[in-house]
């Protein structure tokens, strides 16, 4: 049965990358959630997409310059009239809420723009101190960076996020000992038989962001092992 990943939490029915948004793609019956993770100035793992704050918040700047102090003060709920503010989550507060849950995490690494030296390293190591190891899949377009962790010695699931038509991303993510590919959505409709031959090479194929209808139940007939997506609820009641 294809799973139910909530992307950046159920970031259809609630501000992305918040704690709201992770507790709504609980109670809208997802499998797991997916959200973005980047470094503060001094060093915090921080729950946010953008390289700025600008989108997303009431404030400005760049995450990287900015101090988890700082951070923490913003709203993330700007545009949502409906939800009190919601502040900028740590990896920390969001492993603390959800460790008792029994979602997936997909965490990704946001390191492609910003190079976030040890970023990686960091993640990995405060999900073996919740001991979340089991439940957890990093992903990230710097592939470079999932090699190493996994040189590193990390154990950690890993999947190779990628845009671009590639040839045989199957053969490929091997070389980085990834366990899972995670294709944007008209990747999976392009290359017919990406399914069956990353299955082959014991492969996931997580897919993103699947949000229409007939989009959820393609890529479920497809034989997708997740579809990432930002209204959970709705994928839900289709896949039922
Ligand atoms: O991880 C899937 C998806 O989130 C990748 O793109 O830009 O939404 O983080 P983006
Ligand atoms: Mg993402």
């Amino acid at each position: 049965m294809v799973k139910v990943w909530a992307h950046r939490g159920a970031s259809g029915d609630a501000p992305e990358n918040t704690l709201a948004a992770f507790r709504r793609a609980a109670e809208l019956g997802a499998d797991g959630v997916e959200f973005d993770v980047q470094l503060s100035r001094d060093g915090e793992i921080v729950v946010i997409h953008d390289e700025t704050v600008d989108r997303t918040t009431n404030g400005c700047g760049q995450v990287v310059d900015l101090t988890w102090e700082e951070l923490s003060r913003l709203d993330a709920a700007v545009g949502w009239d409906d939800f009190a503010p919601q502040p900028i989550p740590s990896l920390r507060q969001v492993l603390e809420a959800l460790a008792a849950t029994e979602l997936d995490l997909n965490i990704e690494l946001k390191d492609s723009v910003v190079p976030y030296p040890g970023l990686g390293d960091k993640v990995s190591r405060l999900i073996d101190e919740f001991d979340l190891g089991h439940r957890v899949t990093l992903s990230s377009f710097n592939h470079c960076s999932l090699a190493r962790l996994r040189q590193s010695g990390s154990m950690l699931r890993t999947g190779v996020l990628f845009t671009d038509i590639l040839y045989q991303p199957w053969a490929y993510a091997p070389q980085l000992w990834a366990t899972a590919l995670h294709p944007e959505l008209h990747y999976v409709d392009y290359v017919l038989d990406l399914v069956q031959e990353a299955h082959l090479s014991h492969l996931e194929v997580n897919v993103w962001t699947v949000n229409q209808p007939a989009e959820i139940e393609r890529m479920a007939a497809r034989g997708v092992d997740a579809i990432i997506t930002d209204h959970p609820g709705r994928a839900r009641a289709l896949l039922r």
